[in-house]
């Protein structure tokens, strides 16, 4: 059917999605750990645990705890080899290091909820999984926050997204632990795998993605973004992160001002765009 992914897809198994829904009130003490365990085999009916098993659904935002950025992007670059790719390496070093020093409710996360951003998502060269894999932690943690009158919780992730455009990566931050160390540098222009891969490809003389010289520059670019993120969000929750305005670029500032989206200085005449990308790697200057 087209509203599966799937050939065999859950729509045709109504008998496993109900048991699924009814798992928390047969195997209560598998939720709630070893103590309430317990308590629950000497209860019969354990409305105490259950209580406790609800507290497992933990509302958003979660706790960050200050970590060192060196630290999370070195665990970054290695877990980009180790564990999948770009959407791995910045959502699991993250992850993991919360996991240690912070501990519940992070220990409930998959460790691979994000390894199908590789490659821009299956392979399709979207959204940088770098990027992807970080900004679910940025939303766990910020979520509901409003420090930021432009947008909110959501601007450390545009930040986070606008900053990645404009890096010349790789940057050699993570050298020492590169068997290429000093790699050619280019301006990643989008946030979108296939920009940031392509241009880099093209200057380096790389014509098989699957040369170690790409590998090393995508796991350097996932550090690279997990450095950045820890610093932003170390500040963010120390009261210091100030959300730098969004300044479109000379070439497409004139874009902005009638097509949106606005900026708190300045209100687009339409905002018939939403975005924050360079309109020029996609359009022609019609005002030109
Ligand atoms: C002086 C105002 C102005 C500026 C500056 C301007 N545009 Fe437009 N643009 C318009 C108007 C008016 C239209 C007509 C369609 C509409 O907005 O409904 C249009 C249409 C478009 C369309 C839609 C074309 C279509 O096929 O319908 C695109 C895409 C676009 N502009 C991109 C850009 C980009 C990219 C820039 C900067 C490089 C830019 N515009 C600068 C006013 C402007
Ligand atoms: C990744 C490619 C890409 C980038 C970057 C991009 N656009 Fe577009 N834009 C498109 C496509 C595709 C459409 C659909 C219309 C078309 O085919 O021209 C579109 C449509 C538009 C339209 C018409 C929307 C409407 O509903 O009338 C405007 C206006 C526009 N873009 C402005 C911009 C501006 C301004 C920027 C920069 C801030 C920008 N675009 C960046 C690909 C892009």
């Amino acid at each position: 059917m087209a509203t599966t992914l799937a050939p065999n897809g859950v729509h045709d198994e109504p008998a496993r999605q109900h048991r699924r829904l009814d798992f928390p009130t047969q195997r209560p003490h598998s939720l709630c750990g070893a103590r309430c365990g317990r308590w629950y085999r000497q209860h019969a009916h354990g409305t105490r645990c259950r209580a406790r098993g609800a507290r497992r659904d933990a509302p958003l935002p979660w706790k960050w705890v200050k970590l060192d950025p060196l630290e999370s992007g070195r665990l970054a670059y290695r877990y980009y080899k180790e564990k999948g790719g770009c959407g791995s390496a910045s959502y699991l070093s993250l992850l993991t290091l919360l996991k240690q020093k912070a501990g519940y409710p992070w220990t409930t996360m998959p460790d691979m909820l994000m390894v199908h951003a590789a490659a821009g998502f299956g392979g399709h060269g979207t959204l940088c999984g770098a990027l992807a894999g970080a900004s679910v932690i940025i939303n766990m943690v910020t979520y509901g926050e409003k420090r930021d009158e432009y947008l909110q919780n959501n601007a450390i992730v545009d930040r986070m997204f606008w900053w990645y455009a404009e890096q010349d990566f790789p940057s050699e931050r993570f050298d020492d632990l590169s068997p290429l160390p000093k790699q050619i540098k280019v301006k990643a222009m989008s946030p979108l795998c296939h920009t940031s891969v392509s241009k880099w490809s093209l200057a380096a003389g790389v014509k098989d993605l699957h040369d170690a010289a790409k590998i090393e520059r995508c796991a350097k670019v996932a550090g690279d973004v997990v450095y950045i993120v820890t610093t932003a969000l170390n500040e963010f929750f120390d009261g210091k992160w100030v959300a730098p305005v969004w300044r479109p670029s000379k070439e497409v500032e004139h874009c902005i001002g009638c097509h949106g989206p606005g900026t708190p200085t300045q209100k687009p005449r339409r905002w018939n765009q939403q975005g924050h990308m360079e309109c020029l790697m996609c359009h022609e200057d019609h005002t030109a």
